[in-house]
């Protein structure tokens, strides 16, 4: 597996966000996390980034033990977070906002990379020099997504990409989604659109209240009830 996290706990303060979580990504496989507001989703990701630190329990990428490893050498070993709400700098060029995406690279290949990235979204490279603010917010996502692929991920991890996003925007996403992961990228994908990750992904987890209550394939999953009702039963 090229992700592996065993039994992990984090913890704010008294509350504990996630309890004994297992959970792995395979090369080039895409797993997705379901699961309520508040459920522990983005929790969960952001432990696996390192970002909040696990109370308990490993996490293994590409065959090392990164449980206590800073952000930026995750990132640099190919594990990448692509956050909720994409926290892009709107008060930066869509330009100046990709290359963050490469601080963790000193190589020459990067010129070439980014103007891939303007052949693919055309709306970001007719507006290169113009603040991200500017674009709407599918193009923010993709911008976001960009900016993750140029840090060479081997897995990505999406925080409800689809969210707020028009009709369009939400097909187009799953459509990109599709297109790495045949590229060779592995995903993990957290959504709120169920019916959509469930069809995107190979196998599912359901997070309740921090515990993973549900994981298997996912056919198996979204023929559950306890999917319907992990939903219902936040309401
Ligand atoms: N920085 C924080 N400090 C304290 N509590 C937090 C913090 N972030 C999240 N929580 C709490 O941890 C729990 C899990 O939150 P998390 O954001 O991981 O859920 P989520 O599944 O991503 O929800 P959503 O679908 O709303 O994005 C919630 O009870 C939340 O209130
Ligand atoms: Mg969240």
């Amino acid at each position: 597996m090229l992700l592996e996290v065993k039994d992990l706990d984090v913890r704010y303060d008294r509350l504990r966000a996630v309890k004994g979580v297992d959970i792995s990504v395979g090369e080039q496989e895409i797993v997705t996390v379901l699961g309520a507001n508040g459920a522990g989703k983005t929790t969960l990701l952001r432990a696996i980034q390192g970002v909040v630190r696990a109370a308990r329990g490993s996490v293994r990428f590409a065959g090392e033990d990164v449980t206590t490893a800073d952000v930026p050498s995750r990132v640099r070993k190919g594990l990448v977070l692509v956050p909720e709400g994409r926290q892009i700098f709107v008060s930066l060029t869509v330009h100046d906002n990709l290359l963050m995406g490469a601080y963790t690279r000193r190589d020459a290949g990067l010129a070439a990379e980014i103007d891939a990235i303007y052949d693919r979204f055309p709306n970001l490279g007719q507006r290169r020099d113009m603040p991200a603010s500017v674009l709407s917010g599918g193009e923010q996502q993709m911008l976001a997504i960009s900016r993750a692929l140029l840090s060479k991920p081997k897995l990505m991890m999406l925080d409800e990409p689809s969210l707020g996003l028009s009709p369009l925007y939400v097909q187009r996403m799953f459509d990109l989604i599709g297109a790495l992961n045949r590229d060779g990228l592995s995903i993990l994908l957290v959504e709120q659109n169920t019916s959509m990750a469930l069809a995107t992904a190979a196998r599912a987890t359901l997070l309740e209240l921090g515990t993973a209550v549900l994981a298997g394939p996912s056919g198996e999953v979204a023929a559950s009830e306890r999917l319907t009702s992990a939903y219902l039963g936040a309401r």
